[in-house]
């Protein structure tokens, strides 16, 4: 179903000029952006969730009548869709862009499948059974890497608009980090993209606030399964160590002690 809606609806537009992609702003903001392609791909894997899994609940980014609202994620099995994360690169034809979907039981994720169409590379996760990509098994090694040897991947986030004090916020924290000394900072544009590259060894940790859990959901469990750790950022309600799909911060890491040393440096005051 993934694999069909990469195929046939994903693909086609993908290819075509920004220009023709019926690109609309989301909420006044310049940097938040939906497309046709969206709704299509949300519309047709919502369809075949349903026909499969009749007593399945449903969570998508884009508007739907049927939508659980983000923070009324309950206990019962829900899916979790965003159908393109990453729209702005689907815009621009750059490549980070993917369909990721979710399984979640208790808030937590217990299937997750990121695919990225223009590259073919499916991402497979189930809670316990570990994480593959094109069938093969995934695994991070963090052997010996600490903050100063990771190549860190953030987002400004859909940020077109941002207030001053949001962009000081994102800015304080860069500057910290490169204070720090760490190997480079990347921002690739899609949240679901930047999970699947933690769990490739590809980066070693990526951080946001704003997140929303379509964005994370399918992620999350992707870089659990494959040996990395997920938390959500400093100065959040919930207790260290905790991670809340809808808790709105994600930080993931190839491991915990890189989480410490990153959570100590962006919390230092000087
Ligand atoms: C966005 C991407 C981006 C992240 C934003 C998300 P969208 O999702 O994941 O990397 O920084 O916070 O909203 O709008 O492309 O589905
Ligand atoms: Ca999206």
């Amino acid at each position: 179903m993934v694999l069909e809606a990469g195929k046939d609806l994903f693909i086609p537009n993908y290819l075509k000029s920004i220009q023709d992609k019926q690109v609309d702003i989301k909420d006044g903001n310049t940097g938040n952006l939906v497309t046709q392609t969206d709704r299509n791909i949300q519309e047709f894997i919502h369809q075949k969730l349903k026909s499969n899994f009749p007593n399945s609940k449903f969570m998508g980014e884009e508007d739907d009548p049927e939508n659980i609202a983000e923070e009324d994620l309950g206990d019962e099995a829900t899916w979790i869709l965003d159908p393109i994360d990453g729209t702005t690169n689907f815009v621009h034809q750059f490549n980070f862009t993917v369909i990721s979907l979710a399984m979640c039981v208790e808030k937590n994720p217990v299937i997750g499948l990121i695919y990225c169409p223009v590259t073919e590379e499916l991402f497979e996760a189930i809670v316990g059974k570990g994480a593959s990509l094109n069938g093969r098994p995934l695994k991070i090694n963090a052997n010996g890497l600490d903050l100063i040897q990771s190549l860190v991947i953030t987002e400004f986030g859909a940020t077109g608009n941002g207030s001053e004090e949001s962009v000081k916020k994102r800015m304080d924290q860069l500057t910290k980090l490169v204070r720090h000394g760490v190997h480079g900072i990347r921002m690739l544009g899609s949240a679901a993209f930047n999970l699947t590259r933690l769990a490739t060894n590809s980066a070693q940790i990526y951080f946001e606030q704003g997140i929303h859990a379509w964005d994370i959901a399918a992620g999350a469990l992707i870089v659990r399964e494959a040996g990395g750790v997920v938390s959500e950022l400093p100065n959040c309600v919930c207790e260290r160590g905790l991670f809340r799909v809808n808790g709105r911060s994600i930080v993931a890491a190839a491991s915990q002690d890189i989480i410490d040393e990153f959570v100590k440096v962006l919390l230092a005051t000087k």
